[in-house]
């Protein structure tokens, strides 16, 4: 059942889009999709990922730019010949219509042969693990399974794209995990490229080829989730996806960033979008290890006040007040986890900390 995967890559090139009133929803955008990969747009509520999504989909027309797919020109195509799978919060599925019948409908549109259609309908129940629910009503379904269904009645007349918005936004973190692997499992399989809007940082990361951040309709980094949380370009992007200590660099002094608590090694600079601004020293929590303040060790030992320990089952999130009043947190084991008000020594190690510049 997969697709060409070849053909269905996304090319986007100085996209923006200003609304009839004026408000600028994209700023100038561009964005690579590779074929059958997974990309998701990520950002807070109003940075413009359902304008973007609209925009590929040809539900808006962009103010300036051009939106490839595959080697096709798409930018002055209607909908209907965008050949677009959609998958929305709601699911929009027809109530009074049977499981089997809501995935048929778009192919009864596309005007394929009944065989073929059956045929489909079968592939496509098998696929989203529901071949027993044919003959159901929508409304019988729960929330998870209704998705599938949404998800598989966008997949089955073969469209090059699946465009996904917020699609889990209704259900429960435990059911969005479990569909989030679900709907990555099909994606896989059909070979389909997807692009997926969510503003849950771990959805993204668990589901995502590639993550594009975005804030005020602008893509302010578009990388793998692991290098977006190794190497962000900017403190929006280092405290968007995940916890983030941030140190103010007040100079740097050859290999030596000057701070409140001294001057600290670091691995390096940032540049990719640099703007101007305090430059800070970004730490992450499980990158910070206690130790005993008397001891030798390669990089400073800085001495810390432990206010406050989190238990979070396996782990521990531990406060910790430097001698500025500003507080680092620190990631530990259960066991590793210092008392609360025992002053100890925090430190880490040289390439864990990173210089961000804007
Ligand atoms: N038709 C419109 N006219 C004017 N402004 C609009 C229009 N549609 C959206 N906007 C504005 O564009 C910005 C981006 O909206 P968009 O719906 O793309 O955000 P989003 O990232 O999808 O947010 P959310 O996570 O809340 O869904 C918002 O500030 C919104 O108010
Ligand atoms: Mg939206």
């Amino acid at each position: 059942m997969a697709v060409n995967s070849e053909a269905n890559s996304i090319s986007i090139s100085d996209l923006s889009l200003t609304f009839p009133n004026g408000f600028v929803g994209l700023k100038s955008t561009g964005l690579q999709i590779q074929s059958g990969h997974f990309c998701t747009l990520l950002g807070p509520s109003g940075s413009g990922k359902t304008t973007l999504l609209r925009a590929i989909a040809g539900l808006i027309t962009p103010t300036t730019g051009r939106i490839r797919i595959g080697n096709t020109d798409v930018t002055d195509l209607p909908v209907q010949a965008r050949n677009i799978g959609f998958v929305f919060q709601n699911y929009a599925l027809f109530p009074h219509m049977s499981v089997a019948e809501n995935i048929e409908y778009p192919l009864k549109l596309h005007n394929w042969k009944v065989d073929a259609r059956k045929a489909r309908v079968k592939e496509i129940l098998d696929l989203i693990e529901l071949p027993h629910a044919a003959g159901n009503a929508v409304g019988q379904l729960s929330g998870g399974q209704q998705q599938r269904v949404a998800i598989g009645r966008a997949l089955a007349y073969k469209p090059s794209l699946l465009l996904l918005d917020e699609p889990m936004g209704a259900l429960d973190r435990r059911l969005r995990q479990q569909l989030g692997a679900e709907l990555r499992a099909i994606q896989q399989r059909t070979g389909i490229t997807a692009v997926y809007v969510t503003h849950d940082q771990e959805e993204a990361f668990i589901l995502s080829d590639r993550i594009a951040v975005m804030a005020h309709g602008e893509i302010l980094q578009y990388s793998t989730p692991a290098d977006l949380y190794a190497r962000p370009g900017s403190r929006f992007v280092a405290e968007f996806l995940g916890e983030a200590n941030l140190i103010d660099v007040q100079s740097v002094a050859g290999d030596m960033a000057v701070t409140a608590y001294g001057p600290l090694p670091f691995t390096a600079i940032e540049t990719l979008h640099a703007r101007h601004g305090q430059p800070s020293l970004l730490v992450r929590p499980e990158d910070i290890r206690f130790v005993d303040s008397g001891s030798n060790h390669p990089t400073p030992v800085l001495q810390a006040e432990v206010t406050r320990t989190l238990f979070l089952g396996s782990r521990c999130l531990v406060s910790a007040k430097m001698k500025d009043g500003k507080t680092l947190t620190v990631e530990c084991g259960k066991s590793d986890a210092p008392r609360e008000g025992t002053t100890c020594g925090v430190t880490w190690a040289s390439s864990a900390s990173i210089m961000l510049v804007q």
